[in-house]
């Protein structure tokens, strides 16, 4: 049995509907909290047999740096190099990968309120982001079929990519997506301020002057409301096979 980019044993038919293995294609998959980015990202990536990139983790990751590692707000330059001495990367043997920290796993603890609480603040600084633009790219030329999915992937990280995707909702629709969420993960939940906190992340994200949440020139808006995470896979995938013609196979 052939095995996919990443490794995994696939049967015949999966082949056929897979990138083929010397194909390099990137994937963006930007949007604000809660439109179920990351969790379409991974199926896309599945069903597209690429590899699969969470930067928000990377951003949670250095707020958990920051915060464990109790600095002052204004010692940004000792945050960063502290981030870059913890050289956080992803365990790709893992599905989906696992981002390491000093070669440590950071499971839950990128999920926990603080992290979240504080993310907005971190991935505001310049010099954070550009590091880590740095380190994402570098992945990508380690792993150059990947769906990477954040805010900036599009416009900054990736402005070359050949598909780009914009996912949005209604910000009531993405609280409750965040609830049962977080729900899953076992971690509790102050319903009545997630819609607060949403918004509230929603506005840092967009008016920081280094790589702000937007929807890129090119990229395909997607409104997921009223959508399932199964039928924005659908539009998703039809989308990336109707523009690579690498792809464009799998439905003739
Ligand atoms: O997708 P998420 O909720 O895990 O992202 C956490 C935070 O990280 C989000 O509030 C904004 C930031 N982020 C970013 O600034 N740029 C990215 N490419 C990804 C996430």
């Amino acid at each position: 049995m052939p095995l996919t980019a990443s490794g995994a044993l696939v049967g015949a038919q999966d082949v056929e509907s897979e990138v083929p293995l010397d194909e390099p294609i990137i994937v963006t998959i930007d949007g604000p909290a809660g439109t179920g980015k990351s969790t379409v990202a991974r199926m896309l990536a599945k069903r597209l047999g690429l590899d699969f990139l969470d930067t928000g983790a990377m951003y949670r990751a250095a707020t958990a740096i920051y915060l464990d590692s109790k600095l002052a707000k204004e010692e940004t330059g000792e945050l960063l190099s502290t981030v870059m001495g913890a050289d956080i990367h992803f365990d790709w043997s893992q599905d989906p990968p696992v981002l390491l920290a000093w070669d440590d796993p950071m499971t839950t603890r990128l999920r926990e309120w603080d992290v979240t609480d504080n993310v907005s603040w971190v991935s505001s600084l310049g010099e954070l982001r550009h590091h880590m633009v740095r380190k994402q790219r570098i992945i990508a030329a380690q792993h150059p079929r990947l769906v990477t999915e954040g805010r900036d992937q599009g416009s900054v990280a990736f402005p070359d990519a050949p598909v780009k995707f914009y996912l949005d909702a209604d910000a009531s629709v993405r609280a409750q997506r965040r609830i049962e969420q977080l729900e899953m993960d076992g971690l509790e939940v102050d319903a009545d301020s997630m819609l607060e906190r949403i918004l509230n992340r929603d506005e840092l994200d967009s008016t920081r002057a280094d790589g702000p949440l937007m929807c890129a020139d090119d990229a395909i808006r997607l409104d997921t409301s009223d959508l399932t995470i199964d039928e924005v896979v659908d539009t998703l995938e039809a989308e990336v096979r109707a523009r690579v013609p690498a792809l464009a196979s799998k439905d003739g």
